[in-house]
């Protein structure tokens, strides 16, 4: 039974304009697409000769929802797959067919690699972050992929770059050395990885011209997996090595990988579920805030001035296979539960800004909590879609802080806060609200309180649904999808009412 505490008390949120927090880096709103599953097969690259409509074999549905989020980077080609990839068997006219061992052990057929992938992302406007294979591969291979996809002066790889179709180097923005080196990635030990990150960081360059100075690759260690000593270890004893690093190597970022699974095996239903499980999912999410705590408190140790972003470039929901579908290929449904548990994490990145300054949800399409679902011709968007869309606001726009008394619900002997909320300005000044009522029964009053600004109204967006459980389907594509919003002020205060199990974003008018 759900017990409602004190749900018809008006919560008090206060936001002073005049103070400003860090920057909520652009880069918390990437994105990941794994080799797996109808993640790029399907989901992005159709073939030139597909029916359903493509540009240079990438679905045009597909780029034109995803433009609409203004996805500031992609992570590519895995995850796990990455440290098996060989890039040269995705270039040119006759490409390697070969195995993808991991996600179900089908056909790689390799007709999406390094040019179809950056001609996705130019197509959505996404930097590009190269996840290079230490596990399987070697500095040297990596090195010749940058100087492969980043060389301006006429070097023979340049040149077959050019042959293929692209004479301009290619940008890449970010360089993940590894992934989860820890385990599928070789199951190394701290030590052993190191001596690989300082290698590939040392070798595997870009010549770029366009990159040398402010705009250089920032390259990404392998971080923990969770919050136990082993992982506190791990980001000891890499961040450690990076308080005496020389000149010779370089880390600007160390990843941290949380999945909201509750334990493993994944065996929670994405869809068919009812409150017990709403609350434990996110009972279970909200322990990435003490997650990034701890170890940004390890990073403060060796990196008081934060130059190393802590990069959650693996997170969201992961649920029991759908039933009939490939256990391999990660499929899952995506409800309204998983629109409350993005916005949740969310607003945990932009409150740690100041040391998570990117990260990139599992996974863009028809895998994990997905952004977007697809079959052959059909694509629909997901809960978590829209929540990214009243998201975009918030892209580097400057953290105000917002202070409130949540409250909290119980059910079922599990206690959560019945609200979250944000402030922040974005890039012309105008002040942005988002606020998540967690509480799935009662709706949630909520008086805010402006100082240093006379708020006259807000507008913007609110989503909600039904049920907890609420999906958007083929059949059904508007089940759960955002509605308009608004409010007038009085004295300068304004008066929301929030739908249960709704998230909101406005912004305030002066
Ligand atoms: O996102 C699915 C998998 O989860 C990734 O390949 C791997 O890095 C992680 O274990």
């Amino acid at each position: 039974m759900a017990v409602p505490v004190a749900a018809a008390q008006k919560i008090q949120l206060s936001v002073d304009v005049s103070k400003a927090g860090a920057k909520i880096d652009r880069n918390l709103f990437g994105q990941f697409a794994e080799h797996l599953g109808h993640g790029v097969y399907e989901g992005i690259w159709v073939g030139p000769d597909s029916k359903i409509p493509n540009t240079r074999g990438i679905r045009n549905d597909v780029v034109a929802a995803l433009k609409a989020l203004k996805v500031p980077d992609v992570r590519w080609p895995g995850g796990c797959f990455a440290d098996e990839y060989h890039w040269r068997k995705g270039i040119g006219q006759q490409r390697t067919v070969t195995l993808n061992p991991n996600w179900g052990g089908v056909i790689e057929p390799n007709t999406f690699g390094t040019h179809e992938f950056m001609d996705f992302l130019d197509q959505i406007g996404a930097e590009a972050y190269l996840s290079v294979n230490v596990g399987s591969g070697t500095p040297q291979e990596a090195a010749e992929w940058l100087e492969y996809l980043t060389t301006v002066q006429p070097t023979t790889l340049a040149k077959e770059r050019a042959a293929n179709g692209h004479p301009a180097p290619y940008k890449v923005a970010f360089l993940g050395i590894g992934n989860e080196s820890w385990d599928c990635g070789g199951n190394m030990t701290p030590d052993y990885y190191l001596s690989q990150l300082k290698t590939y960081s040392r070798f595997v360059r870009n010549f770029n011209p366009a990159q040398q100075n402010n705009q250089q690759m920032l390259k990404i260690a392998v971080g923990p997996g969770g919050g136990d000593s082993r992982w506190t270890e791990w980001t000891e004893a890499i961040m450690k090595a990076y308080q005496s690093h020389t000149w010779s190597w370089d880390m600007n970022g160390l990843s941290l990988h949380s999945y909201t699974v509750v334990k493993w095996p994944p065996s929670y239903a994405s869809v068919g579920f009812g409150e017990a499980e709403y609350a434990q999912i996110l009972k279970s999410t909200l322990e990435m805030n003490d997650l990034i705590a701890k170890h940004s408190a390890i990073m403060d140790k060796y990196d008081p001035q934060k130059k190393v972003a802590l990069v959650v470039d693996e997170w969201g929901g992961w649920y029991a296979p759908l039933p009939g579908s490939n256990p391999g290929f990660l499929a899952q449904q995506n409800s309204l539960r998983d629109a409350v548990l993005a916005a949740l994490n969310l607003n945990i990145f932009a409150r740690h800004a100041d040391r998570v300054r990117m990260a990139n949800i599992a996974q863009m399409i028809n895998v994990l909590q997905a952004m977007i679902l697809t079959d052959k011709e059909k694509m629909v968007l997901t809960p978590t879609y829209y929540v990214y869309k009243m998201y975009v606001p918030f892209q580097d726009a400057t953290f105000v802080p917002a202070t409130f008394d949540a409250g909290t619900f119980t059910h079922d002997g599990i206690t959560l806060p019945r609200i979250d909320a944000i402030a922040a300005k974005d890039k012309a000044g105008k002040l942005w609200l988002a606020i998540t009522n967690v509480d799935p029964n009662q709706s949630a009053e909520i008086e805010v309180t402006l100082a240093g600004m006379n708020a006259k109204s807000a507008a913007g967006e609110t989503l909600s649904a039904s049920k907890v459980d609420s999906v958007n389907t083929f059949d059904a594509p508007n089940t759960v999808v955002p509605k308009p919003f608004s409010a007038k002020a009085q004295d300068g205060k304004l008066t929301l009412k929030l739908e249960p199990k709704s998230v909101t974003a406005i912004a305030v008018e002066q």
